[in-house]
């Protein structure tokens, strides 16, 4: 076991842009689940996981590449949901590529089922997986995996 296996294990949750107006912003795609709601559930699953979640969100692509660098030696894994930027943002992805923290990639509608512009995703080539569709049950859903991906990273 790596010694890092020992302290608190630290995740970043990263909502990008528009999503501090779930609960108002198109409910027939999004649901009428507020971020600060969404937040409050994943703190919850954090400590039923015995880890710690921080969640960051901003409007502003340089604002979450910074928040994604200062994971950097502090943070085990990243949870993201880069919305929009997740379609056209290199420099997301090449922020995660140059921390290279375990990634997992939410969304809360199936990026699939809709335009042909959100079948793209600059992140999910640098994620370890991608879930999509289960509105914020897809938060829950990610940041299981991502636990359960690193610990098992660790006892290996
Ligand atoms: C989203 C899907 C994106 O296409 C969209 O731009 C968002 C939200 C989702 O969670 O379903 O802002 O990431």
């Amino acid at each position: 076991m790596r010694p890092e296996a020992f302290s608190t294990l630290s995740i970043l949750v990263l909502h990008g842009p528009n999503l501090n107006l779930l609960g108002q912003r198109e409910p027939g795609v999004y649901g009428n689940t507020t971020l600060d709601e969404i937040d409050s559930l994943l703190i919850q699953e954090a400590s039923k996981l015995d880890i710690k979640a921080l969640c960051v969100q901003s409007n502003h692509e340089g604002e979450l590449v910074d928040a994604i660098h200062s994971a950097w030696g502090r943070d085990r894994g990243i949870l993201i949901n880069a919305g929009a930027y997740t379609h056209t943002s290199i420099a997301l992805r090449d922020a995660l590529a140059a921390v290279n923290i375990p990634t997992v990639e939410v969304h809360l509608s199936n990026i699939y089922r809709r335009e042909n512009f959100r079948h793209h995703s600059y992140i999910a080539p640098v994620a370890i997986g991608q879930i999509s569709g289960f509105g914020s049950e897809s938060y829950l859903l990610g940041l299981q995996a991502l636990v359960h991906y690193i610990r098992q990273q660790d006892a290996g």
